[in-house]
C-alpha cells in the first residue's frame, strides 16, 4: 500500500479526499455509514454569524452531468457550529476544516475570532459563493475585493487559512496571486460556475434566483485547468475540486498540481463517494508501482 498521506501548512492528512463544504453538513449523516476516520479531512458548511435560512425554492435543478443550486448558504450561526457540532466533528480522527462565508469583511473577521479560539484545524474562507447578494463571489472576483477580505482575516486568526476561489473570474492566476500576497496559506478552487435553466413551458427559470452554481462532471476540465493554471504561479499548496467523482478524477487533479482533492456533489449521487475515491487512489497507485502520491502531485508534462 502506497504512502497516502499528504501535508497542507503544516497539517497532516492521512489522504488526500476532503469532502467538500456544503455537500456533508457537518458530517452527522455520514457517520452513520462509515467511519469518519477514514476521511483526510471534513470540510464544513459554510458558516456566517448567525443563522441563515437560505434562498427560497426550488433551489436545486439537475443539468446534464451537473447539478445548479443556490441554497444561499443555509446554515445555523457560528456559535451553534461551535457549540453543537465541532465537539462531535473533533471526536473524529480526521482534519477539520472550518468554511466561514460571511456577507461583509467585519463578519467574516468576527467568525474567524471565534474559530480561533476552538480547536478546529483550518479555516477555508469562502469568498466564492454565487448565490449571495452580498458577500462570497462578489469578494471574489476582483483582485481587490480578494486581497483586502484576505488580509482582514489574516489578521484576525492564527490558523492556517485557505482561501476558496471563484472560476467565474477573467483571471484565476491574478486572483490567486492576490490572496497568497495577503497570507493565504493554501488556495482552494474551483467553487460552482454561475449557470441558469429555464422551464420552457411556463418560461420561468426553474431556480427561484433564477441563477445558480454548477456543479459536477461538467465542471471538471474547467477545474483541472484552474487548478494547472493556479498551482503554476503561486508557491501555497492548492487544493483542488469541481467534477471529481472517481479515484482517477483525484489523481488527474493531483497530477495538475493539487496537493488534496475534495468531493462535492459526487456525495449526492453515492454518499461512499469518498471512500471508494479513496480506495481507487490506492489501487492505482499499487498498480504503477507508486510507493508515495505525494510523487504525483504536479507531475503532468504539458507539450
Ligand atoms: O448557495 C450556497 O450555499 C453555496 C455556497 C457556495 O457555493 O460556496
Amino acid at each position: 500500500m502506497a504512502n497516502l498521506g499528504v501535508n497542507i501548512c503544516g497539517v497532516d492528512f492521512k489522504n488526500p479526499v476532503i469532502p467538500a463544504s456544503g455537500v456533508f453538513g457537518y458530517g452527522r449523516e455520514y457517520e452513520e455509514l462509515y467511519s469518519l476516520s477514514k476521511l483526510g479531512g471534513i470540510a464544513t458548511k459554510g458558516t456566517t454569524i448567525t443563522k441563515r435560512m437560505g434562498n427560497p425554492a426550488p433551489r436545486i435543478a439537475e443539468t446534464p452531468s451537473g447539478m445548479l443550486n443556490s441554497v444561499g448558504l443555509q446554515n445555523p450561526g457560528i456559535d451553534y457550529f461551535i457549540e453543537k457540532e465541532l465537539p462531535n466533528l473533533l471526536t473524529k480522527d480526521t482534519v477539520i476544516i472550518s468554511n466561514i462565508a460571511g456577507s461583509t469583511i467585519d463578519e467574516c473577521v468576527a467568525i474567524a475570532e471565534k474559530l480561533n479560539e476552538t480547536e478546529v484545524h483550518m479555516i477555508e474562507l469562502n469568498i466564492s459563493c454565487p448565490n449571495v447578494k452580498k458577500g462570497g463571489a462578489t469578494f471574489g472576483v476582483s483582485c481587490e475585493g480578494a486581497s483586502e477580505i484576505t488580509k482582514a482575516v489574516r489578521k484576525a486568526t492564527t490558523k492556517p487559512l485557505i482561501v476558496k476561489l471563484s472560476p467565474n473570474v477573467t483571471s484565476i492566476v491574478d486572483i490567486a496571486k492576490a490572496v497568497e500576497s495577503e497570507g493565504a496559506d493554501s488556495i482552494s478552487l474551483i467553487n460552482t460556475l454561475l449557470g441558469m435553466r429555464i422551464d420552457i413551458n411556463t418560461k420561468r427559470p426553474i431556480l427561484k434566483n433564477n441563477m445558480g452554481g454548477l456543479s459536477g462532471s461538467a465542471v471538471f476540465p474547467v477545474a483541472v485547468r484552474m487548478v494547472w493554471q493556479v498551482a503554476n504561479a503561486v508557491k501555497v499548496p492548492v487544493i483542488g475540486m469541481g467534477g471529481i467523482s472517481n479515484g482517477k478524477d483525484a489523481i488527474e487533479m493531483m497530477m495538475a498540481g493539487a496537493r488534496a482533492v475534495q468531493v462535492g456533489g459526487a456525495v449526492f449521487t453515492d454518499p461512499f463517494a469518498p471512500i471508494k475515491i479513496i480506495d481507487e487512489i490506492n489501487s492505482w497507485l499499487d498498480s504503477k508501482g507508486i510507493k508515495d502520491i505525494n510523487e504525483i502531485v504536479g507531475s503532468v508534462q504539458p507539450w
